[in-house]
């Protein structure tokens, strides 16, 4: 019988990297793919992937899924039980810089992938939505039932669209499918972009921090092992799942931390303060996250929990070693 693979798309992204990990030293067969594009360090990215090429059971394909001819290509001759499609064009600030490269990626690139899968036998295809689906939604904490028909930045429009394609193609082509809603994640081998790598590098290099909306904003922030775990535990869970219903999970930070709160909590680890400018709310952030994890604690009894401050001193820890 042929070997059968795990796809994992964006392989050499933050999550990516983390994923293929925690499948290989399980001992999984897995596919990465990456096209390695330059939204932010080509160096780290490459960094992550020399990790996962340490292992026998790990391939890598470097391919854009945006190209269909390439990436039908590259997949044919494989045989695959599962699919995450990670891959994607994230950040909310820069979809108004670069709109054509978000509805490329989440959109061209992702129907792309369900192109080729729609008529392969698949025992689950996971793929990331974003908590920045609820949108204008003032409701929390959020459930995967609210409305998320009012988005604020692209990036939420692209993920939005994400959802109701895999409702369409979960309905007609019977694809398991499965959404996963992540809740600003961070940790070790993190996404320049987000605010804690931001803020660490702005604070070594003794420059100033922006601060929006006076820092009056709150985040289910997530710990990246405990959006790991809850993939691995979704992945083998054995519990039925109604696919004729959507299937969308939140996975999220068991509490909503201020921003404030989280900008202390990176003083206190790093011992210095930090220089902040104070700017107006921009009009793509939400205000406010809050993931209601009920529905994976009922899938499979588990929710993010790890606590900032450990969470925070794993980063810290990290970023020390990687740069200095
Ligand atoms: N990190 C978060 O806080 C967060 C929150 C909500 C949702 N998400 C979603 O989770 C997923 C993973 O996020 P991440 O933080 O690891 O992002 P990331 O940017 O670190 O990883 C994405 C990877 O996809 C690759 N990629 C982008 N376009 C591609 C293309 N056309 N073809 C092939 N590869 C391509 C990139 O090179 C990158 O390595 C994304 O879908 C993102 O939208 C992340």
């Amino acid at each position: 019988m042929k070997k059968k693979y795990i796809l994992v798309t964006g392989c050499a992204g933050f999550v990516g990297m983390h994923l293929c990990n925690k499948f290989l030293k399980s001992n999984y067969s897995v596919i990465g793919i990456d096209n390695l594009n330059n939204y932010y360090s080509k160096k780290l990215k490459m960094d992550r992937l020399k990790i996962l090429k340490k292992f026998k059971n790990f391939k890598f394909l470097k391919v854009n899924i945006c190209d269909k001819q390439k990436l039908f290509f590259a997949l044919k001759k494989k045989e695959f039980s599962h699919v995450i499609h990670l891959a994607a064009q994230a950040g909310v600030r820069y979809s108004l810089l670069n709109p054509d490269s978000y509805i490329q990626t989440n959109i061209v690139g992702f129907v792309n992938l369900l192109e080729f899968f729609k008529n392969k036998k698949i025992n689950k295809f996971f793929y990331a939505s974003s908590s920045s689906v609820y949108g204008r939604n003032r409701k929390i904490p959020y459930k995967e039932n609210y409305n998320t028909d009012f988005p604020k930045s692209l990036y939420a429009a692209t993920k939005k669209s994400g959802e109701i394609l895999a409702e369409y193609y979960n309905y007609y082509f019977k694809m398991n499918l499965v959404g996963l809603r992540f809740f600003t994640i961070y940790g070790p081998w993190g996404r320049p972009d987000m605010s804690l790598f931001l803020f660490t590098d702005l604070i070594k290099k003794n420059k100033k921090i922006n601060i929006f909306n006076k820092g009056n904003m709150s985040r289910s922030f997530t710990y990246i092992d405990d959006v790991i775990e809850g993939i691995f535990k979704l992945f083998r869970s054995k519990k039925k799942l109604d696919f004729d219903k959507s299937q969308i999970f939140n996975i999220g930070g068991d509490k909503k931390i201020r921003l404030n709160k989280f900008i202390q909590l990176i003083e206190q680890v790093l011992g210095k303060k930090f220089k902040k400018k104070y700017l107006p709310m921009m009009k793509a952030d939400v205000k406010e996250t809050f993931s209601n994890n009920n529905k994976l604690i009922n899938q499979i009894k588990f929710e993010p929990k790890t606590s900032p401050l450990i969470g925070i001193k794993n980063f810290i820890s990290w970023h020390k070693a990687y740069y200095d």
